[in-house]
């Protein structure tokens, strides 16, 4: 028998929705971020009893799996969400976000807006659930880049301690959302029929066969990149442990989707690479690799671990190379995981 709910959900176009579920608000749904999103929704069979979309005046009205992309304005209708997922950019979350916790949201915000306010948890879902208890209707999600590199790391600092970090990015261009997608695609189309490459716009320099050796941009007199001061920021706080030391460069590569890095961690005690193998061979989220690459880690939710091996210049150090699909694990996923995990709190199992 078809109840209502079913046919409100069949009209929404919502597999996998159930009667009671949630009403979810996808904020910037049209992006990167927003489109993976609600693919893991539904992937994920999110208990969704209706999700809105909502966007810029440039896609407003536009449809996606059926819905109507709704504007974004003074005139938008924020009651009655659960939960608000936010990926629009932090000038967006800094503008909407606390209208919707007004409104009784929560809200999971993918942008770097509130991640260094104290009052918002910062949140890995495998790491550092914990925190989630303390939230006042924000939850951040970190960095991409830094997501991956917790779900690899926190089984170490928990079993040894991590005194310092010395990490290399190789970050793809969606990492910087759809345009600069395009822009890669397009030059690398003139460069291989022969013609000019179209000038670059999202970045400084051109992407296709190149690499930028500086991933984000540098606030007046840093010397480190936005990205940098982000991955520096957001370990200390996720591993609840300012005494660690991480030395960090991000890099920019003609990828698709996917960030690489190279990871050198130095222990506080010590630690050979058959332990740690062993300490990620058993940790959640993490698929343990020869050499993982971009390519095989695209479309999957895990962070994939290889090349671990003993730094032989330090007596407590082992290198390693960690790969993440940066706008599933590295932003959707894990902004989904956490409205699953609050759903599992209101239903009395305890989160963390
Ligand atoms: N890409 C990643 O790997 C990644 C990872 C972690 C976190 N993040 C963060 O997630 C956010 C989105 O990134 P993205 O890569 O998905 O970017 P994107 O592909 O450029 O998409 C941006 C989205 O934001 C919407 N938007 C922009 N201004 C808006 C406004 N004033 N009101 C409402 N919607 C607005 C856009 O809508 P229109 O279609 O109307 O323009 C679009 O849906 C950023 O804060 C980014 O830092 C990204």
């Amino acid at each position: 028998m078809t109840t209502p709910d079913d046919t409100r959900a069949a009209q929404n176009g919502e597999a996998g929705c159930r009667a009671g579920g949630k009403r979810v608000a996808v904020v910037g749904a049209t992006g990167a971020v927003g489109r993976t999103m609600l693919s893991l929704l539904r992937e994920r069979a999110f208990p969704a009893e209706e999700i809105v979309l909502f966007a810029s005046a440039r896609s407003a009205g536009t449809q996606i799996d059926g819905r109507t992309v709704q504007l974004l304005d003074e005139h938008a209708d924020l009651s009655g969400f659960d939960i608000a997922l936010f990926s629009a950019g932090a000038g967006t979350s800094r503008q909407w976000a606390s209208q919707f916790v007004d409104q009784g949201a929560t809200v999971i915000d993918n942008s770097s807006a509130f991640r260094r306010d104290p009052d918002v948890p910062l949140v890995v879902s495998e790491v550092n659930p914990h925190a989630l208890g303390r939230h006042h209707g924000l939850i951040a999600n970190p960095n991409c880049s830094t997501m991956q590199l917790m779900v690899a790391l926190a089984p170490i600092h928990r079993a040894v301690g991590i005194e310092r970090l010395v990490v290399s990015t190789y970050q793809s261009v969606s990492g910087t959302g759809q345009k600069a997608v395009a822009e890669l695609e397009g030059q690398a189309h003139a460069s291989l029929h022969g013609m000019d490459m179209p000038a670059p716009d999202i970045y400084p320099e051109p992407i296709a066969f190149n690499v930028i050796g500086a991933a984000g941009s540098f606030a007046d007199g840093d010397d480190h990149t936005d990205e940098e001061r982000k991955m520096m920021f957001e370990t200390r706080k996720i591993l609840e442990d300012e005494s660690i030391g991480v030395a960090v460069t991000c890099v920019r590569v003609p990828v698709r989707i996917c960030h690489s890095e190279a990871v050198n961690v130095q222990t506080r005690e010590p630690l050979s690479a058959e332990q740690a193998r062993e300490l990620l061979a058993n940790a959640p989220g993490v698929v343990l690799e020869e050499v993982p690459t971009p390519l095989r880690a695209q479309g999957r939710d895990e962070v994939f671990v290889g090349r671990i091996r003993r730094d032989e210049s330090h007596p407590r150090a082992v290198g390693m190379w960690v790969v993440s699909d940066n706008l599933r694990k590295g932003a959707a996923t894990n902004a989904v995981q956490i409205a699953e995990l609050l759903g599992a709190d209101r239903a009395g199992v305890p989160v963390g």
